[in-house]
């Protein structure tokens, strides 16, 4: 298969890109905004046309949350608007979203049924992008996830570690409830519904198992990292100051990935161990 993987340079675009490998069958093309900006209709055609695109796997997004909240309409634009562009197609397409479209205020994890109530700008774009994606493409895969991190790019794993050995004191907030989710894990997942022996379209919770909070996490950073000498403080999310507000329960009921593929998924610790292997070598 023709397979297109967007957003190559971000951290999931670039575990897709190491775990093509293990998956020769296909042949991959691996654009950033630079080689395909997404939201460029006439670009995009004009790719899938000449490069006999079967299936387009889009890592591409605006990410960044406080961003967002001030300027909502590039958000839409990348979030929302260029999913209608991938979806009318004619080809596959698997997407990426988030726990952003949920409140945050449950206290059970989220199933894909459960309504959404996105309380960011992120939050509404990402969820926009599903709808608009459905609307033109209701055969699509849609992947909600959480909580990502890589040895690829910056994400809170990156941004403790440097804390971890610049300061001797740091207050983690114990209030916000998730799970961490290593993006080689959901690019594992994303293989497995590349490959499934059937097509099998629809919205899908997908993050590592188990819960922590940020709290937790760090710490667990800074064993894996031999980090000693910062001692971390657990604070409340108020103690914080954020810009955005941030969900206190986003932890996703992945049942029925599990169900629908026949796969397990690996605990969030060895997600990271993993991860902290490359990042120590
Ligand atoms: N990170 C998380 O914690 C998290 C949590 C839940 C869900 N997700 C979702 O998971 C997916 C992957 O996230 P990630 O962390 O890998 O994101 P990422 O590291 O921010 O990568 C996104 C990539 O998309 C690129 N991009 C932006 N606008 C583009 C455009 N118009 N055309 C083509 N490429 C464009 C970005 O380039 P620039 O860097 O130059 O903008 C970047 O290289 C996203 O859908 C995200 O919403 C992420």
């Amino acid at each position: 298969m023709n397979i297109l993987i967007t957003g190559c340079n971000g951290q999931l675009g670039n575990e897709m890109r190491v775990l093509s490998e293990s998956h020769p069958a296909h042949q991959y093309f691996f654009t950033d905004v630079e080689e395909l900006d997404i939201t460029d209709k006439a670009a995009v055609s004009a790719f899938i046309e000449a490069q006999g695109i079967e299936l387009i796997v889009n890592c591409a997004a605006y990410t960044n949350v406080d961003k967002a909240e001030e300027d909502e309409a590039t958000a839409m634009k990348i979030n929302a608007e260029a999913l209608s562009v991938l979806g009318s197609q004619g080809v596959k397409v698997i997407h990426v979203s988030t726990d952003y479209v949920f409140s945050g205020d449950e206290h059970v994890p989220c199933r894909e049924t459960d309504p959404v109530a996105p309380r960011t700008a992120y939050g509404r774009t990402k969820y926009e992008g599903e709808k608009r994606l459905l609307a033109v493409c209701p055969e699509a895969a849609i992947l909600r996830t959480a909580w990502l991190y890589s040895s690829f790019g910056n994400n809170f794993v990156k941004t403790m570690i440097r804390l971890g050995k610049e300061k001797e004191q740091l207050g983690v907030v114990f209030d916000q409830i998730g799970t961490p989710t290593y993006a080689a894990d959901l690019a594992h997942a994303i293989y497995t519904v590349i490959e499934s022996p059937v097509w099998r379209p629809g919205i899908y919770h997908f993050t590592n198992e188990g819960v922590c909070s940020w709290y937790d996490f760090t710490l667990a950073i800074h064993e894996l990292a031999g980090i000693t000498k910062c001692q971390v403080r657990p604070i409340l999310s108020e103690e914080y100051q954020y810009k955005t507000p941030r969900p206190h329960y986003s932890v996703l009921d992945k049942s029925k990935f599990k169900k629908t593929f026949g796969v397990e998924i690996p605990y969030w610790l060895d997600g990271l161990k993993r991860c902290m292997g490359k990042l120590n070598s």
